[in-house]
């Protein structure tokens, strides 16, 4: 991924600013009541602010529930690149917590990037707690996602990558309105005739039609070389 300069002057704003200017307070503020009755609330953090105990806990239900998958795709599995990832400059974390226990129900991490030239909101990882699929908090913490993707003013697409096996999550982002995006891998043909599917689709959705970067205390800066 490459970097562009409006990318560079996001990255680096800090946890105060971000949940002043760009988290949905509406959403945030005010506890989520889920389809079991309960009360949930979602925290930003940064790959900076995170505590070393809570990054453990959202990367040990990456692992329980994706490590089969990535072994099986081209991708393979590796403990230290996912969590270098999870640590990487402007990855922010949406953290879910029962609001009366304060237990762990999962996370949502996100990073503002571009991908061939287009400045985006990326959703890297979202991951329910088993016990706690189907109640609405998968839709909730994307709808965050979403919103604090169009606070950011210059993104137009919110993009992420999902495993082709995974039929359960891709009904789920179906159902909120991601598809296929034109950069995702193509099935191959090959020369015994058989069609592979791709291991992994990368979908998207349109959250905001009229991206603008002006007024907002970023400057464009024309990359050297560039069209
Ligand atoms: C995929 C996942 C994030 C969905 O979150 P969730 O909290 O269980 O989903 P929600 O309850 O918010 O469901 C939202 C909508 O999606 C639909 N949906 C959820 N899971 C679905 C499934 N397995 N099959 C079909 N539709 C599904 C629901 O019917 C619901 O629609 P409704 O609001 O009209 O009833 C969650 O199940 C999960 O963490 N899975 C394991 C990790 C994973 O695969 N992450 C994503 C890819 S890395």
């Amino acid at each position: 991924m490459s970097e562009s300069n409006l990318v560079e002057t996001f990255n680096v704003k800090t946890l105060e600013d971000l949940q002043e200017r760009f988290v949905p307070k509406e959403l945030i503020e005010v506890p989520f009541r889920a389809k079991d009755g309960r009360s949930y609330k979602a925290t930003l953090e940064t790959s900076t602010t995170l505590d070393d105990e809570t990054l453990q806990t959202c990367f040990q239900l990456v692992k329980d529930g994706c490590k089969d998958m990535y072994d099986r795709s081209e991708m393979r599995w590796s403990n230290s690149k996912k969590k270098e990832e999870m640590r990487m400059k402007g990855m922010n974390f949406l953290v879910l917590r029962d609001s009366e226990t304060t237990e762990f129900a999962g996370f949502l991490s996100m990073l503002v990037t571009v991908e061939e030239g287009e400045e985006l909101i990326y959703c890297y990882e979202l991951h329910i707690t088993p016990s706690k699929h189907g109640l609405g908090l998968g839709r909730y913490l994307m709808q965050i996602f979403e919103e604090f993707g169009r606070n950011v003013g210059f993104v137009k697409l919110a993009m992420l990558t999902v495993f082709t096996e995974n039929k359960p999550a891709r009904d789920f982002y179906t159902k909120l309105g991601y598809q296929l995006d034109d950069c995702s891998p193509e099935p191959r043909r090959l020369r015994n005739g058989v069609v592979k599917q791709p291991t992994y689709q990368i979908l998207s959705k349109v959250i905001n039609e009229n991206p603008t970067y002006e007024n907002q205390g970023y400057e464009r800066m024309e990359t050297p070389g560039a069209e």
